[in-house]
């Protein structure tokens, strides 16, 4: 036998008198399926709370904004289809809401479950068991505030989003993308070459080495997540001068990975180097070229011991060295092992600086690389202080190592003149300008002044007669 629940009855009846009354008014809320099994859901939402908002009957105005959708707090959103605001039932009629709380976490338009995780740049966000999201809070090396405080800024350069930056946080920027030691205050100090300028001698108020000695000038290299600046700057620096200085009868790129896996007396690899140590190196060893001993890369937190040397050499007399093991590579047979005489110091001084680098070529200088210098994209740099005033984590430094290869200057629209060295990073070619950078010269901007060598490449009549 049938029997007709009471409530039942009622809600029918009531239902009929509300498709009467408002048929017009209310055919969207009778249409849509339930906000929850649309999986729209803010457990711990207060909407009706926060409004005070609680009604009888029917009312289309006694509704908010929920997540994209529209929630009611009138009786009639439990009736017919189950718009109601997450806290209807609590507040409004002092019962638990009559369907699970669904267990998880919306992101954009999509429901994660309890402990799912998502990346918002550098930091992991993580559904928690109430429903909410908790995402760390580590400063990120591509930072969106920093960017527009920059563009704003009026600071002579502009700032981006290195797409192979996204992600990092600023201490692996820190940790993975330069890796200089800063030399020991005997070597800061070791034999400084002062290159004095001729009475009346005037510099050229612009220069660039690849201008003056064409296809003997190298493009920057990419050192990944390898904190090897100390071999690559190094190795650049090399490949340039061993070409200026055998007149372009030998333009090899030298390889860093030579460097990195082979110097590893007090060296660290993609850990970290010493300049000296790497021209010690370079001059009583050699390395081969690039293409004979490619670079290895290294992926972010890459545990275990670095790659095994594979390259090594002996002496052939008068200095000279020959390679004793065949190129790790077994497309290249080229194994020519090069070398430099002894790397020298220059005067911490701008002229002297571009003495040099116009008459032997370009010059290898440290440099102290603040949290903002990832984010160049063009512009003459100068360290801005738009981080002062955020706390302490997001202001942070290191120590580099880059390939100066010629200066200029800018008239700003100010009327200011602008002085600039052009330098090579080592962050591949889609950074800064092509690889390049433009910083300020003269002001000793980020110590680039303070450490700058240059070096010979060891160039013998025999090299200058084959190839
Ligand atoms: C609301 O709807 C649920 C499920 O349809 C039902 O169990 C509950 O009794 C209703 N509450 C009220 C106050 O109408
Ligand atoms: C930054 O670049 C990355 C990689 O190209 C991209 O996925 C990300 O959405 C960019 N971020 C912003 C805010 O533009």
């Amino acid at each position: 036998m049938w029997r007709c629940p009471s409530g039942l009855l009622l809600l029918l009846l009531l239902a009929g008198q509300g498709a009467l009354g408002a048929r017009r008014g209310r055919w969207r809320r009778e249409l849509a399926p339930g906000l929850h099994l649309r999986g729209i859901r803010d457990a711990g939402g207060r909407y009706c709370q926060e409004q005070d908002m609680c009604c009888r009957g029917r009312a289309d105005d006694c509704a908010l904004p929920y997540l994209g959708a529209t929630c009611y707090c009138d009786l009639f959103c439990n009736r017919t289809v189950s718009d109601c605001c997450p806290d209807f039932w609590d507040f409004c009629l002092g019962v638990p809401p009559p369907f699970p709380p669904i267990q998880g976490c919306e992101h954009g338009g999509r429901i994660y479950p309890v402990f799912g995780t998502y990346w918002d740049n550098c930091n992991r966000c993580t559904c928690q068991e109430k429903g909410q999201w908790e995402c760390d809070q580590e400063p990120c090396l591509v930072d969106l505030d920093m960017i527009n405080a920059i563009n704003q800024g009026n600071y002579g350069w502009q700032a981006g989003n290195h797409s192979a930056f996204w992600g990092m946080t600023l201490d692996e920027g820190i940790r993975y993308r330069l890796g200089t030691i800063r030399p020991s205050s005997s070597v800061m100090n070791m034999n400084e070459i002062y290159t004095v300028l001729n009475p009346g001698e005037v510099l050229p108020a612009a220069f660039e080495a690849s201008e003056k000695w064409p296809n003997l000038i190298h493009e920057p290299l990419d050192q990944g997540n390898c904190a090897g600046s100390w071999a690559f700057s190094t190795a650049a620096v090399a490949s340039d001068r061993v070409s200026i200085h055998s007149l372009g009868h030998m333009t090899p790129v030298l390889s860093p990975q030579n460097l990195l896996s082979c110097d590893t007396h007090h060296q660290q690899g993609c850990r970290g180097g010493r300049l000296d140590g790497a021209w010690w190196f370079l001059r009583r060893r050699g390395v081969v070229s690039d293409h004979c001993y490619p670079f290895s890369g290294r992926e972010r937190d890459e545990a275990g011991p670095a790659p095994p040397c594979m390259m090594h050499s002996r002496a052939m007399g008068r200095g000279k060295r020959q390679a004793t093991a065949r190129c790790p590579n077994s497309h290249v047979h080229a194994n020519d092992i090069y070398q430099v005489t002894p790397a020298y110091r220059l005067g911490s001084n701008e002229q002297e600086i571009m003495k040099e680098l116009m008459e032997n070529g370009p010059v290898q200088a440290l440099m102290e690389v603040h949290e903002d210098f990832f984010l160049y994209q063009g512009g003459i740099y100068s360290h801005t202080p738009v981080s002062l005033s955020r706390p302490e984590q997001y202001r942070r430094h290191g120590t580099h190592s880059v390939k100066i290869t010629g200066w200029g200057e800018e008239r700003l629209p100010d009327g200011r003149t602008l002085k600039y060295w052009t330098a090579a990073n080592s962050w591949g070619p889609s950074w800064g300008e092509r690889g390049h950078f433009r910083i300020v010269r003269g002001a000793n901007e980020c110590d680039i002044e303070s450490f700058v060598l240059g070096v010979w490449g060891r160039v013998g009549m025999e090299d200058m007669g084959h190839h």
